[in-house]
C-alpha cells in the first residue's frame, strides 16, 4: 500500500490530494478570489494566500481521505513551471513534511501532471497517445510515449489558448478568469454569427495573438457605432469566439493525429473544461474512429490529484528528489 500526499501551488489554486495505490481518495482545492479585483493573478498576493491556505488544505485532504499524516508514504509537489513565489510555498511545505515524517520527496512537472490526470479513474489511454494541453499559460500538443516520456510536437508561438479566452473576456468587460464565463454565455449563443480569422501558422504550432487583436478591433469598431453592442450580442460573440478557438485547436490536433498515426486522443489543462472544446473533440474522434479522453472537470483545472497520481508513478520507480531541490518558473519536460 502506498499513500501519496500531492501538493499543487503553481498559480492561484492551493490544492492538496491523497492518492492510495493509484486511487484518488481526496482532492481539496482552495481557490483564490482576491485576484478578481485586479483582472488577473497578482503573483505576490498569490504566494501570500498560498501560505494561509496550504496547512488547512492538507488537513482537509487527510480528513476527507480518512488518512492520518503518519500513514503518508511520500510527498509529491509541483516543482514548476509556475509563479516562483507560489511554487516556493508548496515546495517548502512538501520539504518540511517529508523531513518531519522521514519520507521521500517527489518532484512533479505541472504540465506532465495535467497529462497524467488521465490515469485517475478507469478510462485510461494507451501509449502512445496525443494530449492537447491547454491552460492559462500553455498550449501544447504532447506525444505521450510513456508516463514520463513526453514530447511537445506543437505549441503556441505567443499567447496560450486560456490567455486568449481571458483576454477576450477582458475586452468584453467580464471579470477574471473569463474562460468559464465565455463558456457560460456561449451556451446561449449562435457560434456562426461572427467569423473571426483562423491564423495560418505552419506545422503543428499555434498563434493566438492575431485573433486577440482581431477581436479587439471588431469590438472597438462595433461599440463605436452602438455603445450597447456587447450587451446586446454577448452570447453570440462568446459562442463565435469559443468556436474559433476550439476550431484552431482541434484542426491542429487532427493534423497531428494523422501525421503520427495515433488513435487515442486526450485533452488536458484548464481550457479542457470548455464545453465547446470537449464536444468538438468527441465529434472529431467519432468522425475518425479515434477514442477521446477527457478528464473529469475537477481534474481539468489546476488540482493536486494530478500531482499525486504523477507522484504515484514516480514512487513506483523510486524516483525521489533531495532536500536541496528548488522550484523552477520554467521547466521543460
Ligand atoms: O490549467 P489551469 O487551471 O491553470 C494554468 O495552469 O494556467 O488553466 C486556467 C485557464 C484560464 O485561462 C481559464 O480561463 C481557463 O483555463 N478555463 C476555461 C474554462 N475553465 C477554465 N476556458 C474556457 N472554458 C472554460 N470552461
Ligand atoms: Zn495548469
Amino acid at each position: 500500500m502506498s499513500v501519496i500526499l500531492g501538493i499543487e501551488s503553481s498559480c492561484d489554486e492551493t490544492s492538496a490530494a491523497i492518492c492510495a495505490d493509484g486511487h484518488i481518495l481526496s482532492n481539496v482545492i482552495a481557490n483564490q478570489t482576491i485576484h478578481e479585483a485586479y483582472g488577473g493573478v497578482v503573483p505576490e498576493l498569490a504566494s501570500r494566500v498560498h501560505q494561509q491556505n496550504i496547512v488547512p488544505a492538507v488537513q482537509q485532504a487527510l480528513l476527507n481521505a480518512n488518512v492520518s499524516k503518519n500513514d503518508v508514504d511520500a510527498v509529491a509537489f509541483t516543482r514548476g513551471p509556475g509563479l516562483l513565489g507560489s511554487l516556493l510555498v508548496g515546495v517548502s511545505f512538501a520539504k518540511a513534511f517529508a523531513l518531519a515524517k522521514n519520507i521521500p520527496l517527489i518532484e512533479v512537472n505541472h504540465m506532465q501532471a495535467h497529462v497524467l490526470a488521465h490515469f485517475i479513474g478507469d478510462h485510461k489511454p494507451s501509449f502512445p497517445f496525443l494530449c492537447l494541453t491547454v491552460s492559462g499559460g500553455h498550449t501544447q500538443i504532447v506525444l505521450v510515449k510513456d508516463y514520463f516520456d513526453m514530447q511537445v510536437i506543437g505549441q503556441t508561438l505567443d499567447d496560450a489558448a486560456g490567455e486568449a479566452m481571458d483576454k477576450t473576456s477582458k475586452i468584453l468587460g467580464l471579470p477574471y478568469p473569463g474562460g468559464p464565463l465565455i463558456d457560460k454565455y456561449a451556451r446561449l449563443g449562435n457560434p456562426d454569427v461572427y467569423r473571426f480569422p483562423e491564423p495560418q501558422i505552419p506545422g503543428l504550432d499555434f498563434s493566438f495573438s492575431g485573433l486577440k487583436t482581431a477581436i479587439l478591433y471588431f469590438i472597438r469598431d462595433h461599440v463605436a457605432g452602438d455603445p450597447d453592442f456587447i450587451q446586446k450580442n454577448l452570447n453570440d460573440i462568446c459562442a463565435s469566439v469559443e468556436k474559433r478557438i476550439a476550431t484552431i485547436l482541434l484542426n491542429k490536433l487532427e493534423r497531428a493525429a494523422k501525421e503520427y498515426g495515433i488513435k487515442d486522443i486526450a485533452l488536458a489543462g484548464g481550457v479542457s473544461a470548455n464545453t465547446g472544446l470537449r464536444q468538438g473533440l468527441v465529434a472529431l474522434c467519432q468522425r475518425n474512429g479515434w477514442e477521446s479522453f477527457i478528464p473529469k472537470m475537477e481534474y481539468c483545472t489546476d488540482n493536486a490529484a494530478m500531482i499525486a497520481i504523477a507522484g504515484y508513478y514516480k514512487y513506483l520507480k523510486g524516483d525521489f528528489a533531495g532536500q536541496n531541490i528548488a522550484p523552477l518558473a520554467r521547466m521543460p519536460f
